[in-house]
């Protein structure tokens, strides 16, 4: 089938795209007020739900504004380093006419870490303060940071810049439990109070609403279609796309077991891997638990005291695998199909 108009890529943005216009324009308004009440957003949820869509979606609204310049850090390489040398280049490309008053001799220039290091913060501090004269703020986004010594510098240096009422501004991602590690850091501690947005599902209506269009489906087929999904962004890409590929409007059994399988193999398999072994007994015990179990039922099955079990039960609902308890103190999954792949695995 051509112009098949799903997408199966990780952290591309999307053809057919389903905007959160919460969480975008709370970063987008905090970050363009006349003082920003905070520099720093987190942005977490499992793997797959789309924070590094979302993150790119706001990179590309500021980066459209007068007075911005936006750049892209990769927390696996020398951050500062690439930070100072990506403003030169993204400036001069925006604003020609404006000059650093320094050297960068420091930049892509292998000293010694010392030297080097000190050198590019008074290179980035220059650089900042003559983007800040010319009242240019400056946006960097980070995806997938973790507790690498590379972030924690940057991040250092982000507390810096906020000491001295330099205009940067960050949007990081990240998986919960890597995000929580940075914060952890006592060198860090200011990580804990920037505010955090942990993605929930896409609303179950406008998947159906864009399964609708694309399908031309009734609505009661659109919203079958749509909570097939639980809302997990992935799951609408995949479903979608292998449903348009089958050449047919709806999916049939052929097209579910499939569908089941690719969220196995290029998502599953990944979250499963990053539980450690107690978060595996955990979430196996919630699997084996009936439908709609209460925390109680799940907790006597482990023979676990509360505390210890409220303990991990908060880590898998930040992870973005269970839904947050119910009134009714029922405990459910997130994933569509999940509860299956635990019960294969925990075999
Ligand atoms: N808002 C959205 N609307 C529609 N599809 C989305 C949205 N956000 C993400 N996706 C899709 O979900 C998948 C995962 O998105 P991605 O941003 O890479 O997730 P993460 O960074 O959280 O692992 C991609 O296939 C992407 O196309
Ligand atoms: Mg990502």
């Amino acid at each position: 089938m051509k112009n098949n108009p799903f997408s199966l890529d990780f952290g591309a943005q999307p053809n057919l795209f389903i905007p959160r216009y919460t969480e975008q324009s709370k970063i987008v308004e905090t970050f363009c007020a006349e003082h920003p009440s905070s520099h720093m957003f987190l942005i977490t949820g499992a793997r797959g739900t789309g924070k590094t869509v979302l993150m790119t979606s706001i990179s590309h609204e500021i980066r459209d504004k007068r007075g911005w310049i936006y750049i892209d850090l990769n927390p696996e390489t020398d951050m500062l380093n690439s930070m100072a040398s990506q403003i030169y280049q993204s400036s001069k490309k925006r604003y020609p006419k404006l000059k650093f008053e320094i050297s960068i001799k420091g930049i892509g220039v292998s000293l010694e870490r010392d030297i080097k290091y000190s050198d590019i913060q008074t290179d980035l501090d220059s650089m900042i303060k003559t983007l800040d004269k010319h009242n240019v703020k400056l946006l960097v986004t980070v995806d997938e940071a973790n507790n690498s010594n590379s972030v924690r510098v940057f991040a250092n240096y982000y507390q810096h810049c906020l000491r001295e009422k330099m205009p940067l501004f960050v949007v990081m991602t990240g998986l919960y439990k890597n995000i929580r590690a940075l914060q952890n850091n006592r060198s860090q501690t200011f990580l804990k109070r920037a505010p955090h947005i942990d993605l929930t599902p896409l609303n179950l209506k406008r998947i159906g609403q864009k399964y609708m269009e694309v399908f031309k489906l009734n609505a009661d087929d659109a919203n079958e279609m749509a909570k097939l999904t639980g809302g997990y962004s992935y799951a609408f890409q995949i479903l979608g796309y292998l449903v348009y590929e089958s050449g047919k409007t709806k999916p049939d059994n052929t097209t579910i077991e499939e569908y089941r399988l690719n969220l196995e193999e290029c998502s599953y398999d990944k979250i499963w891997e990053e539980l450690s072994a107690s978060e595996r007994r955990v979430t196996a015990a919630i699997a084996q638990a009936k439908d709609n179990a209460t925390v109680k039922e799940v907790r006597e099955a482990l023979n676990m005291d509360s505390n210890n079990f409220s303990s991990y039960q908060n880590v898998l609902i930040k992870s973005g695998l269970l839904s947050p308890v119910s009134a009714y103190g029922h405990i459910n999954f997130c994933l569509p199909y999940f509860k299956g792949y635990v019960l294969q695995q925990s075999i």
